[in-house]
């Protein structure tokens, strides 16, 4: 924290905005000393227990579960926008093969979000039409973004499945079994809104200063895509990739940590303690590992754990939730640079909450710096 007098008189702040608050939310819930995560009130838990991600969706944007009707038509609503303008596909023909997935996807989205009709709308009520058909729109986008990787064209939707079991097989080519659908679908729903993460943060910034929802999304893209937020995915299971056994990483662990390294898929900058969606997901990710002849990797990614935890966990650094998605995401055949698509296919859930949730009050978010000059 550092202090400062001037123009701006007596003023302190922490490195990175850290404690800062910037406005209220109703949107999610997380105690970072207890390990707590509650989507407007539902512990993550839960709802990864009983719930379908079109469900979480619906409560994570509109405050509430869905009773059966509204649930029902959401659902449909969704179904609708999965099939985005075919510009947008099209454009894949100029993009190298070798870009980031991310990137590929982030600029199929920018050319899909042109044809929103009357997207210089933003007031309130044009941008509640928008979150259905940004989220299924992006799912095909992502979908094809991947397929592009290998060549491959993008496929059309699958209209009898759901949201994310529909993703995979347009992503794969291949319908997921009940096991891998379900798996897939968990780590969406836990990765479905997390308060203010920089991502989130920087789609408010944007959606402050009165533009439109699809803007404020891709702005979370660009912050997402940083090896420090949605992009350590990749880095933790390629790390992984290259450990043979558990002594391996054992041995690999002690000599970065001596060197200071900094593990991505650990630490948080609210958890200091387990991360919940860890604890959710690891009973998945052990057994789609294990019926896939991977238990291995398991048992390395165990021992990473155990070596960097009990080195850390003095300075409140865990696994977290970047460390353990690969694992779901490998068995069932994503290539590893694109893992940080699933992620922010999930969380736009949340950046569009807390946009639609901070516009009727919103002032434009515009903070200051100390100059330091003469
Ligand atoms: N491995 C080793 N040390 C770590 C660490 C990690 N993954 N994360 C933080 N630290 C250490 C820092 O080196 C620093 O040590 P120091 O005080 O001795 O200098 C201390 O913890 C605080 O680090 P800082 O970067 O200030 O904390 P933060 O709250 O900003 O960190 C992250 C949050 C996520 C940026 C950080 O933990 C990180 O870079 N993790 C790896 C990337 C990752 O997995 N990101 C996804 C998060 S879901």
């Amino acid at each position: 924290m550092r202090a400062y007098t001037g123009h701006y008189e007596l003023q302190t702040y922490g490195r990175g905005l850290e404690n800062l608050v910037v406005t209220d939310t109703r949107v999610a819930e997380i105690d970072g000393n207890r390990g707590r995560l509650l989507y407007r009130g539902y512990p993550v838990e839960q709802l990864a227990e009983a719930c379908s991600f079109e469900e979480v969706a619906y409560l994570v944007l509109h405050g509430e579960l869905p009773g059966r009707d509204e649930a029902a038509a959401w659902t449909e609503e969704l179904k609708r926008w999965r099939k985005p303008p075919a510009e947008a596909f099209a454009a894949l023909a100029r993009i190298p093969s070798n870009a980031h997935p991310l990137a590929i996807y982030r600029t199929m989205l920018t050319i899909a979000a042109c044809h929103i009709p009357e997207a210089e709308r933003t007031d309130l009520e044009a941008q509640w039409r928008r979150p259905a058909r940004i989220l299924s729109w992006s799912a095909a986008l992502a979908a094809g973004a991947i397929r592009h990787l290998h060549g491959e064209q993008p496929l059309p939707a699958r209209d009898e499945l759901g949201f994310a079991a529909n993703f995979l097989a347009q992503a794969l080519g291949r319908e997921p079994d009940e096991d891998q659908a379900r798996a897939f679908e968990v780590s969406m729903i836990v990765q479905a809104e997390h308060g203010l993460h920089a991502a989130a943060f920087a789609a408010l910034i944007v959606i402050s200063t009165g533009a439109d929802l699809g803007s404020a999304v891709l702005a979370g893209m660009g912050a997402l895509s940083g090896i420090r937020h949605g992009g350590a995915n990749q880095l933790a299971f390629e790390n992984l990739a290259r450990l043979h056994d558990p002594g391996h990483a054992r041995r690999w662990a002690r000599e970065k940590l001596a060197q200071r390294y900094r593990f991505p898929g650990f630490g948080h900058r609210i958890y200091k303690c387990p991360d919940p969606r860890v604890r959710v997901l690891e009973p998945y990710a052990k057994r789609l590992l294990e019926t896939n002849d991977l238990s291995d990797r398991w048992h390395t990614y165990a021992a990473l754990r155990e070596e960097v935890e009990g080195a850390l966990s003095e300075k409140g650094i865990y696994a977290n939730v970047d460390g353990i998605t690969g694992l779901i995401y490998h068995p069932l055949g994503l290539p590893a640079s694109a893992f940080p698509i699933p992620f922010c296919l999930a969380i736009e859930t949340g950046w569009m909450a807390h946009c639609l949730e901070y516009l009727p009050s919103g002032k434009m978010i515009e903070p200051g710096a100390v100059c330091l000059l003469d």
